[in-house]
């Protein structure tokens, strides 16, 4: 008993020494100013589209290599840059440290000795940090597959960057419950700082949101018994099952304790583990693909909402799902902005096409019906019912933030809303809208 107490006592104080001992050896540190000319080659431009200026740091495995831009002058990112110089084509930024925290001119990127990686702002204040000092960590490296990893003397990796996705997952990386759960959109092309939508990984399914609100689940029949979660999901192209073996799937590898599911999103014409998916600022995804050909080094090879030919040969056109599709309010038909509900009628649309303020007193404001049309959040979510259509009107009248309701009165089906935005024509008498309007 005291022996092995005094074994335990001798190893924990041997894995201390060992651990605290480990450091990065003078020649693997660095220290990198954010200083001097902008590198003049064009970087994203396609979706979304912002082409800022930026300066390349040394350290660079190809096709990455690290970066500080900015979008607005005098606020930089450290970020991880795909593409190289001699494509003179795009260059797509694929991962960031301190989104929503920039620094300014001459501020630092390091690592010492101790094994911490640090970005600090020009008078030494931590921007953003691994939070790795006398972890163990022995070396710096940019993986092939894009992954920036500190390493200890075993190879394993203390931090690495796939752990910390913003809107983007490289080939390989993934999303894991307890883990990074998901990804978050950019405010605009100009302001980088976390935006309304996010993809996220749920133990139940896949799912996207606009704020709190889902615009779009995936769920899967492995996964629908109580005790069963995924635990993991992976961006892969991975060979099909079902289609002829040249032709590969986009797929979304996701693991359980039981089973490997798997969501395919789309089949693809070719193999190229230099992809990536993004959530966009418009809150679609996008699948991009480096091909290192000098004409177009860069293909989208996929959008979630779209207009494509299914495998059934049939046209799918859902753009209408996107909320923002048809900016603050809108009628959306066939991906296009087709009208501007009012209470005296459906006018012609436009970016100025609103709903105007109900205000909260149930007698300052009534309702217009509109028929055939769908909230963002109706095919995706089970809203409540059934119910009869005066309480699911009476719920939205006593909730100031209430902007209107969606009955389905088939189902007896009800939804509230919060935020309009883009509502879909379904043409199915039975899918009623009623939004409220001030009375003036
Ligand atoms: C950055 O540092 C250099 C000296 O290395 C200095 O000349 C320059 O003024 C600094 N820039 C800013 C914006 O502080
Ligand atoms: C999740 O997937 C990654 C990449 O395939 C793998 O390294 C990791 O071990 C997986 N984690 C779990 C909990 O399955
Ligand atoms: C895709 O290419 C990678 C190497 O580029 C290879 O390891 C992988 O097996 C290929 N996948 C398929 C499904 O062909
Ligand atoms: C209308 O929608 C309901 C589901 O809410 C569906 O069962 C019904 O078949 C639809 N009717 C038409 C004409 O599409």
């Amino acid at each position: 008993m005291a022996s092995s107490l005094c074994l335990i006592l001798f190893c924990f104080i041997f894995r201390t020494f060992s651990i605290s001992d480990a450091v990065v050896p003078p020649a693997d540190t660095f220290r990198y100013v954010n200083q001097g000319d902008f590198r003049d080659f064009v970087t994203e431009y396609a979706q979304p589209e912002y082409d800022p200026n930026y300066r390349s740091l040394p350290p660079f495995t190809l096709p990455f290599q690290l970066c500080f831009y900015n979008t607005t002058p005098g606020a930089y990112i450290l970020s991880l840059r795909m593409g190289i110089n001699r494509d003179q084509s795009m260059m797509r930024w694929v991962w960031e440290a301190n989104r929503g925290n920039p620094v300014g001119e001459n501020a630092t990127f390091s690592l010492g000795s101790d094994g911490n990686l640090v970005l600090a702002h020009a008078d030494g204040r931590v921007a953003w940090q691994t939070n790795t000092a006398n972890k163990g960590v022995v070396g710096f490296a940019i993986l092939s597959n894009g992954n920036i990893v500190l390493r200890d003397s075993k190879g394993s990796f203390v931090w690495q960057s796939f752990d910390s996705p913003t809107d983007t997952l490289l080939f390989g990386q993934f999303l894991k419950i307890g883990g990074p759960t998901k990804l978050v959109s950019r405010a605009s092309t100009t302001n980088n700082v976390n935006g309304v939508y996010s993809f996220v990984l749920e133990p139940k399914r896949l799912a996207l949101y606009y704020k709190t609100m889902r615009y779009w689940s995936s769920s899967f029949p492995e996964v629908n018994s109580p005790n069963v979660d995924i635990v993991n999901a992976t961006l892969q192209i991975g060979r099909t099952e079902y289609v002829e073996n040249y032709f590969n799937a986009f797929r979304c590898r996701l693991s359980n304790s039981e089973s490997q599911p798997t969501l395919d999103f789309d089949i693809l014409s070719y193999n190229s583990t230099l992809s990536y998916i993004r959530l966009g600022i418009d809150g679609n995804l996008r699948l991009y693909s480096y091909r290192n050909v000098r004409s177009s080094a860069w293909s989208l090879l996929f959008t979630m909402f779209d207009r494509r030919v299914s495998e059934r040969g049939e046209l799918v056109v859902d753009e209408c799902q996107l909320p923002e599709r048809c900016g603050k309010f809108g009628l959306c038909e066939e991906g296009q902005c087709v009208g501007c509900p009012s209470p005296n009628g459906v006018f012609a649309w436009s970016k100025d096409c609103n709903t105007k303020l109900p205000g909260c007193k149930a007698s300052d404001f009534s309702y217009y019906q509109l028929k055939g049309v769908d909230h963002f959040t109706v095919k995706y979510t089970p809203g409540t019912g059934p119910v009869k259509q005066r309480d699911c009107e009476s719920k939205c009248t006593k909730d100031c933030k209430c902007m209107g309701y969606f009955y389905h009165t088939d189902q007896s089906r009800c939804w509230i809303a919060y935020e309009l935005k883009t509502l879909t024509k379904v043409g199915n008498s039975t899918h009623l809208a009623y939004i409220k309007t001030p009375i003036q």
